[in-house]
């Protein structure tokens, strides 16, 4: 059994879902809160290490009224125990499980032991299936992905996202180097991810968001 995976982002109307430094401020206000009446919705929520290492989220859930029992369980796929120490995510206001492979230090993996959970999947990259079957086994029924482009693009290829939902902030950004919403390796139009289309709501002035179902 996996858990129900809602992908969420925001990206520029070019598609990028950041600069070549950061992700901040693709999407207004409006975004910001939906964003966080949804992870205030879900048990988990999920990144890939260099959203971490870039951003440095809190991935909590502070934009509306809410409680530390309100905050997902933080996921962070980091197959060799890179997860600064000092980061947002090992603060301490949520649980935080970092899902690394068995191919990391073990010194790394001891350190990060000391501020949070850590999972093995995979031998020198994280076995996306296995982590979320042993997620699901933890009591996570329910993930919010929220990027980066490679870690999405690897669990399309896994097909374990169920959900899309795409705040189109009204930018441009450009730039070959700028991170795209779906990156990595791509698909050829035989093996594209198709989805249907659920809802189109315009949650503010310029902001719009689209809800797509996948099927694979
Ligand atoms: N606008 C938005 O909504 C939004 C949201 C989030 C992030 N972002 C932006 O996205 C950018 C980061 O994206 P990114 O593509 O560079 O990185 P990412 O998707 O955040 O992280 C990718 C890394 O995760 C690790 N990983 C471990 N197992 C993996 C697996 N099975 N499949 C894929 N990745 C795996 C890999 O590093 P190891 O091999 O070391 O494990 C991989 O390089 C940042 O610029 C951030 O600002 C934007």
């Amino acid at each position: 059994m996996k858990p129900y995976v809602l992908l969420n982002s925001a990206m520029t109307v070019d598609g990028k879902i950041a600069t070549r430094d950061s992700s901040m401020k693709i999407s207004g206000s409006a975004d910001l809160v939906r964003v966080h009446r949804l992870r205030k919705q879900y048990d988990g929520i999920m990144v890939g290490i260099n959203t971490v290492v870039i951003d440095n989220p809190k991935l909590t859930v502070h934009k509306i009224d809410a409680c530390k029992e309100d905050n997902p369980v933080r996921i962070v796929v980091d197959s060799n125990a890179r997860t600064p120490l000092d980061s947002l995510v090992l603060n301490g206001d949520a649980r935080t499980v970092v899902v690394v492979s068995s191919g990391a230090s073990e010194d790394a993996v001891g350190k990060l032991r000391e501020k949070c959970e850590v999972l093995v999947c995979g031998e020198n990259h994280v076995n996306l299936k296995e982590a979320l079957s042993k997620l699901y086994d933890m009591g996570i029924k329910s993930i919010l992905l929220e990027g980066g482009s490679t870690l999405n693009f690897s669990m399309f290829k896994e097909q374990l996202i169920d959900e899309v939902s795409i705040c189109i902030g009204s930018k441009i950004l450009g730039g070959t180097k700028s991170k795209t919403f779906v990156d990595g390796k791509g698909f050829s139009i035989n093996e594209c991810v198709k989805l249907e289309l659920k809802k189109i709501e315009k949650i503010d002035e310029n902001d719009v968001v689209l809800t797509y179902t996948t099927s694979y």
